[in-house]
């Protein structure tokens, strides 16, 4: 796990193989049809018989923006974000990345490339970018989750070492000016694996082409105790693990350690116990 942290620190991104159940991908997956369907029915519009179909059907009434922000909040209320962040190779290497007292961006947006979406549309073939620029603070980690990814399907590419750059300006979602020569790196990654990297890592969307719609979960991660440098105030952020610190300064109930939470001397019958563990 020092390596991990090593290699994040030295290219502003790593790969995080292998960490997260193939039973929660497809039960994303699954839950994503469902809502598709549920909009379907709503809309009185024609069921079809993959996420693929459900998802072109929809977006012929509502916008993609849309879509994507209401998948995101029924895998939120069906606890589906919280099981990835139980699984316990991913949660071990975020605490070793930032610290125990973690949370994860609530606000985030499912993230849908279909073949249909257009090059010049920026929003959803996004330009190298830094996610800094729409208020991520640098104290954060920025995770890319692939839910429905096959071969062909393109990914993300990143600039290496774009992260040690700095603030790089900027101007309608692109960079101003980058360095003559830099070198770049089409993640490489399977579903039940996680990208992350930086808040000044650059990066852009690589178009999918392929007739399926690729699906990933961008989530940022930051630990809670530590200053916002960025907009991290201005986002819903929801606690997912947390430190001895945190835990007994919750269960004593206030920063007084009055009796609020804490027993009666006299209701304590085991100070002479065994504490030993
Ligand atoms: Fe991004």
């Amino acid at each position: 796990m020092i390596r991990t942290s090593e290699n994040l620190y030295k290219n502003g991104f790593l790969i995080l193989n292998n960490c997260i159940d193939q039973k929660i991908i497809n039960n994303i997956a699954k839950k994503i049809n469902e809502t598709l369907l549920k909009e379907i029915i709503r809309l009185k519009l024609k069921k079809k018989k993959n996420l693929t179909d459900n998802f072109n059907q929809l977006i012929k009434k509502i916008s993609q923006f849309e879509i994507q922000k209401k998948l995101s909040k029924d895998l939120i209320d069906a606890n589906l974000i919280d099981k990835i962040f139980n699984q316990k190779k991913l949660l071990n290497n975020l605490i070793s990345l930032l610290g125990p007292d973690l949370s994860y961006m609530a606000d985030f947006e499912v993230a849908i490339s279909s073949k249909v979406n257009k090059v010049n549309d920026y929003y959803f073939v996004k330009k190298f970018h830094q996610e800094f620029w729409s208020g991520m603070g640098l104290e954060s980690l920025q995770l890319w989750i692939p839910i429905n990814l096959k071969k062909g399907m393109g990914t993300i590419e990143i600039i290496k070492n774009s992260h040690e750059w700095g603030h790089i300006p900027h101007q309608n979602r692109e960079p101003m000016k980058l360095p003559k020569k830099y070198k770049t790196y089409k993640v490489n990654i399977k579903p039940g694996s996680v990208a992350m990297m930086s808040a000044l890592t650059l990066h852009k969307t690589i178009k999918n082409n392929h007739n399926e719609i690729r699906i990933a979960l961008p989530i940022t991660v930051r630990n809670f105790h530590y200053p916002n440098y960025g907009n991290s105030d201005l986002f819903n952020f929801k606690k997912f693990n947390q430190s001895f610190f945190t835990k007994f300064r919750k269960k004593l109930g206030n920063s007084q350690l009055t009796a609020f939470r804490t027993k009666s001397i006299n209701d304590i019958k085991n100070l002479n116990g065994d504490h030993s563990s």
